[in-house]
């Protein structure tokens, strides 16, 4: 297993708040229940219409009522060959037979949902507001967070997390480290899983929770371009020679082709480096991002520096260095010593040609990717909240397990038509708002439409909003970037989960009643 494949296999490791063995996976076939669900929903179907004028409805409900109960009656006599068409026949003719219910605001499907919302929203036992999440550990800077969430050394309450390998039960034990696993190999997260910690927290993008070094905040990354004065092509802040990867290499190749470069750091200095980094880079067309090893997701302040700079970064580093690009051709990378020839061509070349250079900085004048802006959107929230979300919604998943929420129906079938609940929350939020689908288009274009509807009702802010500079916060259109399953890593959610189609979507949807989505808003 590398060093970035995600073990998803440990829910039992964590606290269980219910104390029960998750073991209990009874799940019948709704079918079987089917009686008892119609049941379900005429008793809905009137608490819903309850609040609407009851005396003006009532005539129509008792017809629809009585339907529905002729209709049990005859099907419990009925042969089971023809059982599943006469049930059908008979709970459509119950609407649709004195066209009673069919009044603006109170069609059938509406009242599904309002039955749907009420049946499913059992109580959690943990409140997460007057019972906040307690991780033990300094407390950090971070503004709000979407869930309660405390971190401290209260010695007298037992903690939900630790930073360290925790010997308490019921505490899951949090690594976190912003260094690259080839000098500290326990940030494998294979390895931080062996020596046995619950969550961790690395600059991978398939840890738990990533915690990069890119961030709106940290980098003025949308500053304005300056001239390139100096007459030396690349700049180079590099301190210490000695690497773990080729990075000295690549810089010999440079200038053995002649590439001139002003070298400011401590390796092969031959300028004061008394100097502010980012202010000098930015009079360079080219910058030597070069880390000190080629690990992925692992890419630290020399190339988000270089991205404020607007100085483009030639990169020796994560070999998925593209994905953290502004835009596409906005970087090189020098992924092998053997590439650096095409690299210093490509230099060159642009060295010369002043409308290509600026076509590589195009993002500047017209901001990043779609892709660059979700990723580090991850960041508007901090990661001591994002692990606190984390284990919230972990927690929540314990008690899902349990039989009072195995019992919400989660759909509620009419006739041949079957309204699907499911749930939906931005990413770096906690709290989950019901989304409804239908049987009838059940597919990925209904999802994000059905989604975008929703937030659009709540007038939903981006998370990000306040974050990302002004010229690329956009206006108040909401646009979905991604929806994905609730426990995937940001690396799944990002770049490599998709569903496969529409079929995909609907086993996805009918496998995990009541399924649970994030959404990115770009
Ligand atoms: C310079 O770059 C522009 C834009 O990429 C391109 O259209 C043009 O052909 C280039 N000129 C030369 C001389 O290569
Ligand atoms: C670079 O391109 C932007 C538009 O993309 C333009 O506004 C700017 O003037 C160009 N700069 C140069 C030096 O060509
Ligand atoms: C299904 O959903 C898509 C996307 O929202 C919508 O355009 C289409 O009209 C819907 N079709 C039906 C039959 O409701």
């Amino acid at each position: 297993m590398g060093p970035n494949q995600r073990q998803r296999t440990r829910p039992e490791e964590l606290p269980d708040p219910t104390g029960s063995p998750s073991s209990s996976s009874n799940k019948k076939k709704w079918s079987n229940f089917l009686p008892v669900l119609v049941g379900l929903v005429v008793i809905g179907e009137i608490a819903f219409l309850g609040r609407l004028d009851m005396a003006k409805n009532a005539d129509r409900v008792n017809s629809w009522a009585d339907s529905f109960y002729t209709f049990t009656k005859r099907t419990s006599s009925s042969s089971s060959t023809s059982s599943t068409s006469s049930l059908t026949d008979e709970v459509e003719s119950g609407y649709s037979g004195d066209g009673g219910l069919g009044d603006p605001g109170s069609e059938p499907e509406g009242s599904c949902e309002a039955w749907l919302e009420k049946e499913d929203s059992v109580a959690y036992s943990r409140d997460f507001k007057k019972d906040p999440i307690f991780v033990h550990g300094a407390q950090e800077e971070w503004k709000t967070c979407a869930v309660g969430c405390k971190f401290g050394f209260d010695s007298g309450k037992k903690p939900d997390a630790a930073f360290g390998l925790s010997l308490q039960d019921g505490t899951a034990s949090v690594l976190r480290s912003m260094e690259s696993a080839q000098y500290y190999a326990e940030n494998n997260i294979a390895m931080a899983r062996g020596r046995g910690y619950h969550i961790v927290m690395t600059t991978s993008l398939s840890s738990d929770i990533p915690v990069g070094y890119f961030s709106w905040a940290e980098y003025d990354i949308m500053a304005p371009l300056q001239p390139k004065t100096e007459s030396a092509l690349a700049a180079a802040f590099i301190s210490n020679c000695g690497a773990r990867n080729f990075r000295l290499q690549a810089l010999e190749a440079l200038e053995k082709a002649n590439i001139k470069i002003d070298s400011y750091g401590s390796c092969h200095r031959n300028r004061d480096g008394n100097v502010d980094k980012v202010e000098t880079l930015k009079r360079y067309k080219f910058s030597l991002a070069f880390e000190n090893s080629n690990e992925e997701d692992y890419v630290t302040e020399k190339f988000f520096q270089s991205l404020v700079a607007g100085s483009v970064p030639v990169v020796v580093g994560a070999p998925n260095i593209q994905d953290f690009a502004p835009s596409p051709g906005s970087i090189l990378h020098i992924g092998e010593v053997k590439d650096v020839d095409s690299i210093v061509n490509k230099m060159k070349y642009l060295a010369e040609n002043s409308s290509a250079y600026n076509e590589s900085l195009r993002w500047k004048f017209e901001g990043p990717s779609d892709s660059f802006k979700a990723l580090v959107d991850m960041a508007a929230v901090h990661s001591s909240c994002r692990l606190c979300i984390y284990l919230a919604t972990r927690i929540l998943e314990k008690y899902e397990k349990t039989p009072e929420f195995k019992k919400r129906p989660c759909k509620c079938t009419r006739g041949l038509k079957t309204v699907y609940h499911i749930y939906a929350r931005e990413r770096g939020r906690f709290k989950m708002e019901s989304v409804f689908l239908r049987s009838e288009n059940l597919t990925l274009d209904a999802l994000n439409s059905a989604v975008l509807l929703k937030f659009k009702s709540l007038k939903h802010v981006p998370i990000w909003k306040s974050e990302r500079p002004r010229s690329i916060q956009g206006g108040d259109e909401l646009k979905i970037y991604r929806i994905y399953p609730v426990g995937l890593t940001q690396r799944q959610a990002l770049y490599t989960f998709r569903f496969k189609g529409d079929s995909d979507f609907r086993n996805h949807i009918e496998r995990n009643p009541c399924a649970k989505f994030e959404v990115i808003f770009v």
